[in-house]
Formats: structure tokens, C-alpha cells, sequence
């Protein structure tokens, strides 16, 4: 729903308009005597206005309920329910209804009550009838002001909701299209390695299944997913001979691919949409003991998004054939990480590791038996 400014104008006037036309001319009169009741509304009526009486407080909020008015003539001194009592009861059935009270020369402080209890105005008896027009056409104003002004705060908002809403819309499209972009450049990766083919893919799944494992809310196992999906984009950095090289790497080149971690947050961080998943790609390879990189953290330190990435990865690369070894069985990578927790692994995070993958119901991920 998109609306010009003038077009939102536009139907303001109309609702105005609208408003105005629907109760304007409607004036109830209350007072427990008839001849005050008589003489007000033959008065209003000779001024074009439409009015109904009411003999007692409880008659003029029945008749408030039964119909729409636009003001109210209210004497204060009633027997039964007083007009003191009926201005927030009439108010709670019309915010807009605009209220005058009748009072006696001597009763000031009652007036102020009532003023103070939401009616618009006060005259007192007996009425000056001129003045009496004077304060029905002052509140009819005032109603229709506020009428107007709740109706441009209406269409305000659901200008923004519906601009929020689109906004939403966007933010979403850019986020899958920045994450397929990153994708892509990973696909492109692993396509030229044959051992890596899928890594990712599975890191995340796996990633996922033990978020999910591990009870975390369902935003926070997608970005667990795609923080598995991203989190060796650096790896785009690294010279191929060092990331193909089936021997023992040199200290040189053992720093050379520890800086694929560092590369990997300067290509996601202008994602700021990717939230707590760049913190996951991050600590993606922190050992719980601390002699983990890029910056030796330890435990609790490291997000539980980085240490459930670690133990993905650790399960996926021994599952998985490399040019110097065959892959290691589901099993005996399990029984082997169970000795690596508490240094390479945070115990949990094994633990629901090795649940997920006995549960064996994640695609392209192997698992026991
Ligand atoms: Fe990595």
C-alpha cells in the first residue's frame, strides 16, 4: 500500500469530512428539570442542532451508548448519579464527546472537579443562552480537531507499517542475495579441491543439528547454519599451493592459512545483517583449552556458535578422504574427539555432536551403523 503525501491528505479530508458530517449536529441535554431541559433544546434546536434529553446521569449514558453525539449539556447537581460522576463514564463510551456542565453561581470547586474530570467547559445557571451557543460551537471545534488528528495519526501509522513491512522485505532480499554471493565464491572454492567438496555444506548442517541439539532458539541455529555456510570464505585468500599441499606445512605456511579467519570477517563484516554469525565464522577455530586462533581464547570466552562450528568441522574433516589418509569411520572420529574435549572441544558441544550423528538423520552427513 503505497500512497502519495497528497493522497494520504486527501483521505484524511475525507474522514474528516465524514466525521464531521456523522454526529456534528447531535447534542444531548441532561437535567433532572424538565423546564431547563425544554427551554435548552428548543434553543439548540432553533440553531440547526438535533438534541435529545435525558432526565438522570443514568439516562444520559444509556442514550450515550444507544447513539452517537457530538456534545453533551450536563447539569452537575443531580439526585442519583451525579454529572460529576457521568463526565468519565460519558468520556469512556465517546473519547470525543465534548461536555459542558450546567452549575450553580456558587459552585465553583464542583466546576473545577468536572474540568478536571475531562469535560471541555462550564456555564453557569441560569444559562446565557448566546453563551451557551458560544461553548457548543467552541467544543464542536475541539471534537472535530481531535477527530482529525487521531485520523492522521491512524493513516501515520500505517504508512510506516506498511513501509516497515516493505523495508523488511528488502533487508531480506540483500541478505540472501550477499549470502548466495558468498556462496558462490565458497562453491567456487571447493570446486577445485575434490577432498573439499561439500565441506561447508555439511558444517553447516551438522552445525545446525547441534544448535538445535543444544536448545537454542531458532534464530540463533540458523545463524549457527549459516555461519557453517561462510565460515571458511577466507580460505579464498590463501595461495593454493599452501590450501592443496598434502605434506606438513611450514611455520610460514601454517600462519599463511590461519589468516583465512582474519580475511573471512574483513569480506563478511559490511554484513552487518549477518549478526552473531560473523562471531561464529570468527571464533570458528578457537580450542576450548585457548591454543585455538586468531586470538587464543578459551571456554566460555568463545561464542557457543564457534565452538559448535569447531566440533562440525573436526567431524567433518576426519569423516572425510584427504590426498594423504582415507577418511575415519563416524565412529572412531567420535571415540577419537572424545579425547580431544576438553582441549580442542567444549564437552557439551561433543556431546551433542556425537547424539546428532548416532541420531543420523542429517543429508550428505555420514553417520554409525
Ligand atoms: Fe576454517
Amino acid at each position: 500500500m503505497k500512497q502519495t503525501f497528497s493522497e494520504t491528505f486527501r483521505a484524511i479530508d475525507a474522514r474528516a469530512t465524514e466525521l464531521a458530517d456523522d454526529a456534528l449536529r447531535r447534542i444531548l441535554v441532561v437535567d433532572d428539570e424538565s423546564t431547563i431541559r425544554i427551554a435548552l433544546s428548543r434553543f439548540l434546536r432553533t440553531r440547526g442542532f438535533e438534541v435529545e434529553t435525558a432526565d438522570s446521569g443514568d439516562a444520559a449514558l444509556q442514550a450515550l451508548r444507544a447513539s452517537r453525539f457530538s456534545v453533551m449539556v450536563c447539569d452537575l447537581r443531580m439526585p442519583g448519579v451525579s454529572g460529576l460522576t457521568v463526565v468519565p463514564r460519558a468520556l469512556e463510551i465517546d473519547h470525543d464527546l465534548g461536555i459542558i456542565m450546567l452549575t450553580a453561581v456558587n459552585d465553583a470547586t464542583s466546576a473545577t472537579d468536572a474540568l478536571s474530570s475531562g469535560a471541555f467547559d462550564y456555564l453557569t445557571k441560569p444559562v446565557e443562552l448566546m453563551d451557551l451557543q458560544a461553548a457548543v460551537e467552541r467544543a464542536l471545534v475541539r471534537r472535530l480537531r481531535a477527530m482529525e488528528r487521531r485520523a492522521v495519526d491512524r493513516l501515520i501509522r500505517e504508512e510506516v507499517a506498511a513501509r516497515t513491512v516493505a523495508l523488511e522485505r528488502e533487508k531480506t532480499a540483500l541478505r540472501d542475495l550477499t549470502v548466495s554471493i558468498a556462496e558462490t565464491l565458497i562453491n567456487a572454492m571447493e570446486a577445485k579441491d575434490v577432498y573439499l567438496r561439500g565441506h561447508s555444506h555439511r558444517v553447516a548442517e551438522v552445525g545446525a543439528a547441534i544448535a538445535l541439539e543444544l536448545g537454542l532458539p531458532g534464530a540463533e541455529v540458523e545463524h549457527v547454519r549459516l555461519a557453517g555456510r561462510l565460515h571458511d570464505v577466507g580460505k579464498i585468500g590463501i595461495r593454493e599451493a599452501v590450501l592443496n599441499k598434502s605434506g606438513p606445512l611450514t611455520d610460514e605456511e601454517f600462519a599463511h592459512v590461519k589468516d583465512h579467519v582474519r580475511i573471512g570477517i574483513d569480506i563478511l563484516a559490511p554484513l552487518q545483517h549477518l549478526g552473531s554469525a560473523l562471531e561464529y565464522v570468527q571464533d570458528h577455530h578457537e580450542h576450548w583449552d585457548g591454543r585455538g586462533y586468531p586470538r587464543g581464547i578459551a571456554g566460555e570466552a568463545i561464542t557457543l556458535g564457534g565452538r559448535i562450528l569447531t566440533a562440525a568441522d573436526a567431524f567433518d574433516a576426519l569423516t572425510s578422504k584427504r590426498a594423504y589418509r582415507d577418511p575415519m569411520t563416524p565412529a572412531a572420529t567420535l571415540d577419537y574427539l572424545r579425547t580431544q574435549t576438553g582441549r580442542l572441544l567444549d564437552p557439551r558441544a561433543y556431546d551433542a555432536l556425537g547424539i546428532v550423528i548416532r541420531r543420523g538423520n542429517i543429508p550428505d552427513v555420514p553417520h554409525i551403523g
